[in-house]
């Protein structure tokens, strides 16, 4: 349908642009729908109005938003690697998980989480193939606010590999390397081995990383461990647990990380009988999650597959 009125003047300079389009957009039932659209709109029109872009700047952005989508597959997300580095992930997530419940402070999803990782026991390994680096024991509690141990819970961990690439990226990496998924026992209690994360740089091979090298940016995340925690009836918790220098966190490329999510990883430099098998130097983290009551859902995973 047409709202623009019969006896309404057609365009003719810049001022009668955004009243015109937002009178088209005004209509649907779904009105918030209605409500973002506008406001993007009424933004976005005064972004260009106000910064007056030449017409072979327009060009350029429109061909590095349709690059986005070029190099977004089946195991890589540039859209969302690019909602991450402009900072917008990190303002969706803090807008929506405010921890002001006492829960465990949340953190990017990132582009990497590909669902479906294989079940393991307690204490398995989830590095499936040679994989160089430290060994790590990771272990911990999932509980509610009140303290309460959650039976049953459920942890769904992934990270990258020392060398800075996850499986999906890393054709020499088995598949699922370094991803698996955990359940709390009767106290709430997990554990599982792994090796030390290291800090790695997000891919640079796309329009995200013309964007980076433009604005001289360094492209390196911080060391961390990605976790989504979920139980029935309690609110799903995306996490990532740090494992790196102030300096490294207050230089995340993405603006993800949280002094409340930052691990304590203790090195061991000689073997310990509570670790049997552990050769030093090794490492131990000991994190409690804790979760608030709400709806328990999962994200839908930004990749399916893997590289090769
Ligand atoms: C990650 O932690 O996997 C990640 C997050 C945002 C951008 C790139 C990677
Ligand atoms: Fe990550």
């Amino acid at each position: 349908m047409n709202h623009i009125g019969i006896g309404q003047k057609l365009i003719s300079k810049v001022e009668d642009v955004t009243p015109v389009v937002l009178r088209a957009m005004a209509g649907g039932s779904d009105r918030r729908l209605r409500d973002l659209v506008t406001s993007l709109v009424s933004h976005l029109h005064q972004f260009v109005i106000e910064t007056k872009p030449t017409e072979a700047e327009f060009e350029y952005g429109l061909r590095w938003i349709a690059a986005l989508g070029h190099h977004t597959n089946d195991f890589n997300n540039e859209v969302v690697l690019a909602a991450d580095v402009l900072g917008i992930s990190t303002l969706i997530d803090l807008i929506n998980n405010d921890g002001m419940q006492g829960e465990t402070m949340s953190a990017l999803l990132g582009p990497f989480y590909r669902g479906e990782s294989p079940l393991c026991a307690s204490g398995d390994c989830i590095a499936r193939s040679a994989t160089p680096g430290p060994a790590l024991h990771f272990s911990g509690r999932v509980v509610d606010v009140d303290g309460t141990p959650i039976e049953g819970a459920a942890l769904d961990v992934w990270q990258a590999s020392p060398v800075g690439l996850y499986e999906n990226q890393d054709e020499t990496q088995e598949d699922f390397n370094l991803r698996g998924r955990f359940r709390t026992d009767a106290e709430g209690r997990f554990h599982f081995v792994s090796v030390k994360p290291a800090g790695y740089p997000v891919p640079t091979d796309g329009p995200v990383g013309d964007l980076l090298r433009a604005q001289k940016r360094m492209p390196m995340r911080p060391a961390h461990i990605h976790f989504i925690v979920s139980a029935p009836g309690h609110k799903t918790l995306i996490t990532q647990i740090f494992a790196d220098s102030h300096e490294a966190l207050v230089g995340d490329v993405v603006f993800g990380a949280k002094q409340q999510i930052v691990g304590d990883f203790v090195r061991h430099d000689a073997t310990d009988p509570a670790y049997p098998g552990a050769e030093p130097p090794f490492y131990t983290c000991h994190y409690e999650f804790r979760l608030v009551e709400g709806v328990s859902s999962m994200p839908v995973p930004p990749i399916s597959g893997k590289k090769g």
